[in-house]
């Protein structure tokens, strides 16, 4: 029998029995998540794996992380939504795309910074094709965020650092979320509020994540 192209069966299994299992009860997250075709964004020898609930190998090194923790940072991030009101959420760590699609369902505007320029012009073609015009991509370092679009309601990093880089938490608006693994082999995932007097944090789960790495470390 012929495998359906859009394998929305298969997505739709993966969000009954992997996510909504994992605890995830946002609509909107597990209506994303119901969208985004993962099998775009794996390398084709790891297709038929797409909608297992694990990392998969992308090019040079990196990973694409589990549909499971995807959804769990996304819900973390209490998103409002795009329909109600505009909201701008910058993503570090572009990797495969496949995140920034998940977030880019739910808000008005996603920035994504991925340090390797291969791995950037790979994501930014898979997210035209798919036709996301909401996704706006770029080379560099994300440790030091996106000043010029600052100030995020969110922002989520989907790579390890041993500490919060100061430079997300100043772009940050008030009442916005940062969401990121801190820490060196095992990290513990955090997620920071910035309120009106300061910042607030919060220890989510223990996570693995390839590290942040620096353009030039000098911070
Ligand atoms: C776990 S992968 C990200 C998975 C990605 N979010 C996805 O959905 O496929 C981590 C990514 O962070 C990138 N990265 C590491 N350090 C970075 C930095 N300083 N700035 C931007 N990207 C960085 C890596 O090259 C890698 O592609």
């Amino acid at each position: 029998m012929l495998k359906d192209p859009t394998r929305q069966a298969e997505r739709d299994k993966m969000v009954d029995e992997q996510i909504i299992s994992h605890g995830i009860k946002d609509p909107k997250v597990l209506a994303a998540m119901r969208r985004v075709p993962r099998h775009k964004f794996v390398p084709s020898r790891y297709s038929a794996m797409a909608y297992n609930d694990i990392p998969l190998p992308i090019d040079r090194g990196q990973t694409i992380s589990q549909p499971s923790l995807v959804a769990l940072m996304t819900e973390a991030l209490a998103l409002e939504g795009a329909k109600k009101v505009p909201e701008k959420v910058l993503e570090v760590g572009t990797g495969s795309g496949y995140q920034a699609a998940v977030l880019a369902e739910i808000v008005s505007d996603v920035f994504t910074i991925e340090i390797i320029e291969p791995l950037a012009t790979k994501a930014a073609h898979t997210l035209a094709e798919l036709g996301y015009r909401n996704i706006h991509t770029r080379v560099g370092d994300g440790y030091r965020g996106w000043p010029e679009e600052a100030p995020f309601d969110a922002i989520i990093v989907t790579a390890a650092s041993d500490h919060v880089p100061q430079p997300l938490l100043d772009q940050l608006a008030v009442g916005g979320r940062l969401i990121l693994p801190v820490g060196r082999n095992y990290q513990t995932l955090e997620l920071h509020r910035r309120t009106a007097k300061g910042y607030e944090r919060k220890i989510i789960t223990l996570v693995r994540f390839v590290p942040l790495v620096r353009e030039k470390q000098q911070e």
